[in-house]
């Protein structure tokens, strides 16, 4: 017999819900073994009912006839599957592809994404089915946690929030444990690959586990959406990726819908190698982890993306825009989605990516995406000025000298008079 998890820990913030305040629980479903021993627990704990809701954002390989089964079979009283994938890609993905959203360098912010996309179904479910309470899997060391809370603490101030996993304090044995004696099905049990692992149409995260150790490269059980770069077909493939104002079109000049085009370029990356990262990220909670994450849809479009703007910006955009992309990066990953600043981010974004239309052609072999063709109608660029043959034509070279003159005149005097005496 397991010891009974411990009751839920005091409550900190104001939207925290006290046992008695908890009737009906809308609950964040994934089908994995900590949700399901919540949709077990909170029944158990709260003597409450108990929504269960699975958002499909795109995960691959999930059937959600089956989360819904065993979410029923667990005992609660409804189970909701919400196909968000037009939604995902169109108001959270597209904007990270205008903004070139990475985040420490490498991450593209899959997770980061769908959180706030997540939480707000959960606000509308909640709201639909009477539910006064939102539970969600996530633990008290991440930043998922923050994401979901802030956004539910933004949309529905009257809704309560409960986080069993931050409260109890069973670790992974004594989870399989109390899923064995309730009855749960435990997928894969003690030998699953033991990393915490999410993932969406824009990426798959891997973390914990052997990760952790930073002494060791990771190993290839990690590693089951993107093909190992050594592995990778020994011949490079082109693929030519059409924006318009700033939004991913078309593919090998097949125009699809958002989804599928980010699921195929997906598929084209995974097969090359594209898209791992391995990286050392600062939580926005103050812990530094371990990421390996496999996006190989972002690997392609975000590559392609920021070509095409270096070839319609000026320099003076381009050499503006990476810093509101970080910016915007930050907000995101930061889990504050509802903040306003995001919003006039994104009316810059917009506003820049009127003029991003054109076609990137990449090269895909063995792990890398570069660009090796660019063509766009907005291109600030010609070849009869740039070229290096002609003198003539409109740019004139004899101008040159004068330019060279007035431009470095004030870091010339600077010079001379930092060196005053002394022959520099
Ligand atoms: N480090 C990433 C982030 O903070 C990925 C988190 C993945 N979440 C998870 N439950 N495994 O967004």
């Amino acid at each position: 017999m397991v010891d009974r998890p411990r009751a839920p820990i005091a409550k900190t913030a104001s939207y925290e819900a006290e046992p008695h305040e908890v009737g009906r629980v809308l609950l964040l479903y994934s089908g994995g073994l900590d949700t399901s021993v919540m949709l077990k627990w909170i029944q158990d704990e709260y003597e409450a009912e108990v929504v269960a809701l699975t958002v499909n954002l795109g995960q691959p390989g999930e059937d959600y006839d089956v989360v819904r089964g065993k979410a029923l079979d667990l005992g609660a009283v409804d189970c909701r599957v919400v196909d968000a994938r037009e939604e995902f890609a169109h108001e959270y993905v597209l904007p990270a592809i205008k903004a070139n959203a990475l985040y420490g360098g490498g991450y593209p912010l899959f997770t980061a994404l769908g959180r706030p996309l997540i939480a707000k179904l959960a606000v509308a479910a909640a709201r639909e089915t009477g539910c006064d309470t939102i539970a969600h899997g996530c633990t008290g060391k991440g930043n998922d946690q923050v994401r979901i809370e802030a956004t539910v603490a933004a949309l529905a101030p009257e809704l309560r929030i409960i986080a069993p996993v931050r409260g109890w304090q069973m670790g992974r044995e004594e989870e399989i444990a109390y899923a064995r004696e309730h009855g749960i099905p435990v997928k894969g049990g003690t030998e699953a690959p033991p990393y915490s692992i999410d993932d969406n149409l824009w990426g798959r995260s891997s973390e914990g586990g052997p990760i952790e150790d930073l002494s060791e490269p990771p190993r290839d059980d990690v590693f089951q959406l993107v093909t190992r770069p050594e592995e990778a077909p020994e011949e490079p493939q082109l693929v030519r990726v059409e924006f318009e104002r700033g939004r991913p079109v078309a593919l090998d000049g097949e125009r699809l819908g958002l989804v599928d085009l980010l699921e195929r370029a997906g598929e084209l990356g995974a097969r090359h190698g594209c898209g791992i990262v391995d990286q050392i990220e600062d939580r926005i909670v103050g812990l530094k982890v371990r990421d390996l994450y496999e996006a190989p849809a972002a690997a392609l479009i975000l590559t392609a993306h920021r070509e095409l703007e270096k070839l319609v910006g000026t320099i003076h955009q381009n050499n503006f825009k990476p810093g509101l992309d970080r910016q915007w990066a930050f907000l995101v990953y930061a889990g504050l989605w509802q903040e306003p600043l995001l919003g006039d981010l994104n009316a810059f974004m917009d506003r820049v990516n009127e003029q991003v239309t054109g076609a990137i052609t990449l090269k895909l072999f063995k792990g890398s995406a570069s660009a090796v063709a660019r063509s766009s109608p907005n291109a600030l660029y010609d070849p009869a000025l740039a070229g290096f043959g002609e003198s003539g034509g409109l740019f004139s070279q004899a101008s040159s000298p004068g330019f060279i003159e007035l431009w470095s005149l004030q870091s010339r005097m600077a010079y001379g008079l930092r060196n005053r005496g002394g022959q520099k």
